[in-house]
């Protein structure tokens, strides 16, 4: 399987950081931002990776991350010319990606503890559609917030004011190559970016939308906070 990570984006909430180097770059732990996920796919087994950037910093990422040999994978570079949404900086995989070919992506400002392998094998078996993962969280409005029925989602909603349930749908998605069907056939948002969630709820319409539960510790780290948890999570530090 191959994974591909998503780090264009402009990372507004973190401005001035953001202004001089993109988000994925910034450190967290004891390396950048970035250097998580490629970890954790290596760690999965899955070592054919695609990074999507945006122009910002683009050059730095060639000499931290090179071809991906010092990192025992081997790295595809994509650039996502415009912020255009998540669904969007996905669509730039599609020569990568077979017809008859799953992949995982992941967004390049989640941090999380558990290892992806059991969720892969578990998509592995799955006939077809897409999975996410889910993480119970305090402040469900700030993150897609899934609507369960027994195994699979019914729908999930972006960020609502009122949510319905306690999850959240972490930036961890497996899909089909239908996917890049999916993508073309959505309208940009209010915001005028492609979502992510529109996506996933072409799959949940069709009963193909499967999800598993993390167990361990998961927080992006879009905002100052959050940057500031991942980093005391992964240094062993205070994360409150
Ligand atoms: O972190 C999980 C959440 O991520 C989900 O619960 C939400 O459903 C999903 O929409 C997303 O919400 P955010 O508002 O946190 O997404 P954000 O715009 O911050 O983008 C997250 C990552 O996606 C970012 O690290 C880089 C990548 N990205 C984003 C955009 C808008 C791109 O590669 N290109 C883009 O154009």
């Amino acid at each position: 399987m191959k994974g591909v990570i998503l780090a264009g984006g402009t990372g507004t909430r973190l401005y001035p950081l953001t202004k001089i180097i993109n988000k994925h770059l910034l450190p967290v732990g004891k390396v950048p931002m970035i250097c998580h996920g490629l970890e954790k796919f290596r760690k999965a087994g899955i070592e054919e990776l695609l990074i999507v950037i945006g122009k910002h910093s683009a050059g730095m990422y060639t000499e931290l991350l090179g071809s991906g040999q010092e990192w025992g994978v081997n790295i595809t570079y994509k650039i996502q010319e415009e912020a255009g949404g998540i669904a969007q900086a996905l669509s730039l995989a599609e020569p990568l990606i077979k017809a008859d070919e799953k992949f995982v992506v992941l967004l390049g400002d989640n941090l999380f503890e558990d290892s992806l392998a059991a969720f892969v094998q578990s998509f592995q078996k799955q006939a077809e559609g897409a999975r996410v993962l889910l993480k119970k969280v305090h402040d469900p409005r700030r993150y897609g917030v899934p609507i369960l029925k027994e195994e699979k989602i019914l729908l999930i909603e972006e960020k609502p004011l009122q949510p319905k349930s306690d999850y959240c749908v972490t930036g961890i998605y497996m899909y089909d190559a239908g996917v890049f069907d999916i993508i073309r056939s959505i309208k940009p948002s209010g915001r005028g970016e492609l979502e992510i969630t529109d996506v996933n709820n072409v799959y949940a319409a069709k009963g193909q939308l499967a999800y598993d539960i993390l167990d361990g510790w998961w927080t992006d780290a879009g905002t100052f906070r959050s940057l500031y948890q991942a980093s005391s999570r992964l240094l062993g530090g205070p994360s409150k």
